[in-house]
């Protein structure tokens, strides 16, 4: 990873996770930002030359730790959450009354990644769904590189919308547009 060469910041949540990973990875590939920050509940170890700041907060505690949150333009989220705990749609809601800027809400099918951990429900459906799509490779699955370049894509082409929602058909079509550094 080369240090960033783009303009303005970001911080990344859920930097450890599959989604999160992939992210980091495509930031520090495409480097449109100048400053990375990731955040998160525990240190991740990243090389020294991807110029990633690392920020270990307790989540519990947030308003302890604004400061590790302020100054940056822009915040990807990539926390893991289950339906069962967090409600349907209840994230969703809480993110959009905080009425941000500009806010884009990804809503992917069964990601398709490989995990370092072993998670058998998840395995057994991406092998079912991944084999589905070969014939329908929008409806049920997306990779995690393609939700990846899609949340990279939303920041750096803005919709023009307010709070813009991506499903899983135009986080495939987002995700596989040409980036466009900003400037
Ligand atoms: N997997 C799927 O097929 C699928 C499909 C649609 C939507 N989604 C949603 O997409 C999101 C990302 O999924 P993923 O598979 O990339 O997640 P993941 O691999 O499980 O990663 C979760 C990330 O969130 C962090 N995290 C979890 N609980 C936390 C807590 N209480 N406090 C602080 N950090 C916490 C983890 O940090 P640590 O490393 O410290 O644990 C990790 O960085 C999730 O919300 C998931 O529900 C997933």
């Amino acid at each position: 990873m080369a240090a960033p060469r783009g303009g303005g910041s970001c911080f990344v949540l859920g930097a450890s996770g599959a989604t999160g990973r992939e992210l980091l990875r495509e930031l520090c590939a495409q480097r449109p930002f100048s400053r990375v920050t990731v955040i998160g509940r525990r240190q991740l170890s990243l090389p020294e030359e991807s110029g990633v700041a690392v920020a270990v907060v307790d989540f519990e505690r947030l308003g302890e730790h604004a400061d590790a949150f302020r100054g940056h333009d822009v915040g990807f989220c990539c926390l893991g959450t289950t339906r069962s705990k967090a409600g349907a749609g209840e994230v969703e809601k809480l993110v959009e009354a905080v009425d941000f800027d500009r806010c884009t809400i990804l809503r992917p099918a069964m990601l398709l990644c490989a995990r370092q951990e072993f998670r058998p429900a998840e395995w057994i459906m991406q092998r079912l769904l991944g084999f589905s799509a070969r014939f329908f490779p929008t409806a049920y699955t997306v990779p995690v590189e393609t939700v990846a370049r899609a949340m990279v894509a939303s920041v750096l082409q803005p919709s023009g919308e307010k709070v813009e929602v991506l499903e899983n058909k135009a986080i495939h079509q987002l995700g596989k547009t040409v980036p466009q550094p900003c400037t």
